[in-house]
């Protein structure tokens, strides 16, 4: 990551306590940022933060339990960072993924509960921040995705639904806020190797009666670089969107996916 010219800048990572979260906690850390990453289970936060705190000094991290579908939570930990920091220059918007199911398996409640983790914490989050970022005439978001923004996934009803609504959300906003200096940009992920990603390939191995060893192999062959990504690789752009000199890029939906998704962008 090249070097900033301001030292002191300041990122919150929803839902950084493993994963996508946490590696993307990790590249900003590296870059010289002081962040605030969340998470609900109390004990892998304590784990997270010792994680990342040997990256970049103890100083530099701040774990806040919080459910990211909690508009009060979310309100929290964006407004603690902001006063905490005196700033906020870059918000990671994640969650974890809403359960999986086809539309016949998934209940009201399941739509509700999906729309409050996927869409809903990215809304409330943003509010939140933007103020501090528009006070400072600087800001940079990335929303994490799913390739279900470009083609729906089988058995990811409530992802192939609230992602795109998601797009909706970065591209509207990326006009409303350029003039303010602050840029907006999804981030979607293909396959890459998580607890997220290895608890599917296990539900598809019981439902189909193989391993999920046998399940990855099927997925990986499918994928053209021939693997599932690393949460690293994901997080190498979203560090590059953080930085001030990708300020001319916004609204956009990148995909990290090793060539998975056949679409045009
Ligand atoms: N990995 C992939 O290839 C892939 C592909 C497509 C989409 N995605 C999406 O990318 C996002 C991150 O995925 P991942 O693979 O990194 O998942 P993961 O390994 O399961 O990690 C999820 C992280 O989110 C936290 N979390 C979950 N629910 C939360 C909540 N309600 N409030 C606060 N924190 C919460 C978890 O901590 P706690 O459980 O302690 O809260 C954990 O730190 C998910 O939305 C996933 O669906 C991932």
């Amino acid at each position: 990551m090249a070097q900033e010219s301001d030292p002191r800048r300041t990122a919150v990572v929803m839902a950084g306590t493993r994963g996508l979260g946490q590696a993307c906690a990790a590249e900003l850390l590296r870059g010289g940022l002081e962040v605030t990453v969340c998470g609900r289970d109390g004990e892998r936060l304590q784990q997270a933060v010792a994680e990342l705190g040997a990256v970049a000094g103890d100083d530099a991290v701040t774990g806040e339990r919080a459910d990211v579908s909690s508009t009060e939570d979310v309100e929290r930990l964006v407004g603690g960072a902001v006063e905490r920091y005196g700033r906020l220059d870059v918000l990671v918007v994640n969650a974890g993924g809403p359960p999986p199911g086809d539309f016949a398996d998934v209940s009201m409640e399941d739509w509700d509960t999906a729309y409050a983790l996927t869409l809903r914490s990215a809304v409330t989050a943003i509010r939140a921040a933007v103020p501090a970022m528009r006070e400072r005439g600087f800001g940079r978001i990335a929303v994490i995705g799913s390739s279900s923004v470009r083609r729906p996934l089988e058995g990811l009803v409530l992802s192939n639904v609230f992602r795109p609504a998601l797009t909706g959300l970065v591209k509207s906003l990326a006009g409303d806020l350029a003039p303010d200096g602050i840029t907006v940009n999804m981030v979607s992920p293909g396959r890459i190797d998580t607890e997220r990603v290895r608890t599917l390939d296990e539900r598809k191995a019981q439902r189909q009666g193989t391993t999920a060893e046998e399940v990855r192999r099927g997925s990986e062959a499918a994928i053209p670089a021939g693997r599932y990504g690393r949460p690293e690789e994901l997080a190498a752009l979203v560090g590059f969107l953080a930085e001030e000199r990708a300020g001319y890029i916004t609204g956009q939906s990148l995909l990290a996916d090793g060539g998975l998704t056949p679409t045009l962008p």
